[in-house]
Order: structure tokens, then sequence, then C-alpha cells
């Protein structure tokens, strides 16, 4: 890895400090490196800045407060993506986001660059629940809440697994729920309402297994996660 990229993954310096930094001398090894696109092996070599030895972080665990009309993606030619919300320093060790919200669905986004992880969180034989706000534009009904729980058959015939559906309010023009899936098809949850004549008015996600969305992160604000809920996601 390059000198620059290792300082910035393991620092809070941008791209352009650690550049800055080098030039100055860093110690690799004990010997000065004045070079920036220098290259040294992560795992081995003992990097020193300022006196402090830099430890490599390998990983990159962040929540996202996605907003409406950002796309779920590492990059795209018309929409902000997920990713383009990062600050640079913060793209570095390339993180991804694991599974996707649809364009007009807010709330928590989870990036990484573990694809260990990501890969537990997003398999089916794992169930993890996410559980999501959702208003419709129809009354819900114990009637719903009981299809849903038996696993109710969308538009191509699937029948989802069993979905959990807290009703908050309802009325024949809004109603209000926390509703828990534990497999993301395409446009699950808008279709498992179409399945019992229901618009999705509004959308937003809460939590993935044990990890909440911070609710102090406004839309498209992001922060790292703790050591805790890295610890716990992993179980
Ligand atoms: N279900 C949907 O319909 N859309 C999402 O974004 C997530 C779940």
């Amino acid at each position: 890895m390059r000198l620059d990229k290792f300082i910035c993954s393991c620092t809070l310096f941008t791209r352009t400090e650690a550049k800055k930094i080098i030039k100055k001398g860093v110690l690799v090894n004990g010997v000065v490196v004045k070079n920036v696109d220098y290259k040294i092996d992560e795992y081995v070599d003992k990097i020193e800045v300022n006196g402090e030895v830099l430890n490599y972080k390998k990983f990159i665990y962040i929540m996202l407060h996605k907003a409406k009309n950002i796309i779920t993606a590492t990059e795209d030619n018309f929409h902000k993506t997920v990713v383009d919300l990062l600050k640079e320093e913060d793209k570095i060790l390339n993180p991804f986001p694991v599974g996707r919200l649809d364009k007009d669905t807010e709330g928590l986004i989870l990036l990484t660059n573990d694809g260990e992880l990501s890969h537990k969180l997003l398999s089916p034989k794992k169930d993890i629940d996410k559980k999501y706000y959702v208003e419709v534009n129809g009354e819900l009904t114990f009637d719903i809440q009981n299809i849903f729980l038996n696993g109710i058959v969308i538009d191509d015939g699937y029948k989802c697994k069993s979905a959990k559906l807290e009703i908050l309010s309802s009325d024949k023009k809004i109603s209000k729920a926390y509703i828990t899936i534990s497999e993301g098809k395409f446009h699950q949850i808008k279709r498992m309402m179409r399945a019992v004549d229901l618009e999705v008015t509004y959308l937003k996600r809460l939590s993935i297994g044990n990890l909440v969305l911070d609710n102090k992160l406004k839309l498209g604000e992001y922060r790292y996660l703790t050591e805790e809920e890295i610890n716990k996601l992993k179980i």
C-alpha cells in the first residue's frame, strides 16, 4: 500500500495533509522516507509519524442516515450515491453499502469493507431482522398482521418469510406501523403492501440485526460504529 494511503487509513489526516507530513519525513522501520508513493507492507512494516507508531486499520464500519433521492450504490452516473456522501478520507478503505434501500426510502445504511460481515448480514440463511417504520395509504388491520405473520405471497408468486407488523395507528387515509422482515427481496415491503391493496407512502429503515440507527444522525449524516456496535453485529 502507498505510504500516503496508509497514513490516511489510520489517522484523520486527509491525503493532502498526509503528503505534506511525508515530505517532512516519516519513519518506516526506523528509516526516514520522504517519498509519498513509497510502498509499504501494512501488515509488517512499522510506520512512525511524529514519534507515534500507526496501527493499520483494515476495516471500516459506518452507519449513515440515508435521505430520499440518494442511491444505494458505490457510484452512479446520474444520482448522488451513499458513498458520495462520505468525506474523501472515509472513502480510502473503499467501504460499500451492505444491501440496498430504494431511492425513495430513508434510514439506516451500513457501509463497510468487511466482506465477511456483509455476507453474513445479507445471507438468506441467517435470517437477520430488518426493522422499518412504514406509512401506507389505507387501513392496516389485524387480518393483514396475521397474513404477514404467516408469510404473504407477492406478485411473482413468492411466499415471503414471516414478517412482524406492529400497527401504531390505522385509518382509511393513512396508517403507520413498524414492520420487521428477515429477507431483502427487491421492493419487498412495497410489494407486500401492494399484495393487500395498499401503497407505501413513506418508508424508513430503523435497524439491521442489533444495529440501530442513531437518532442523533440527521438525514445525510453518518458516523463510525463504536467497538461495541461492531462486536454485537459480528455475533
Ligand atoms: N422494502 C422496500 O420496498 N423498499 C426498501 O427500500 C426496503 C425494503
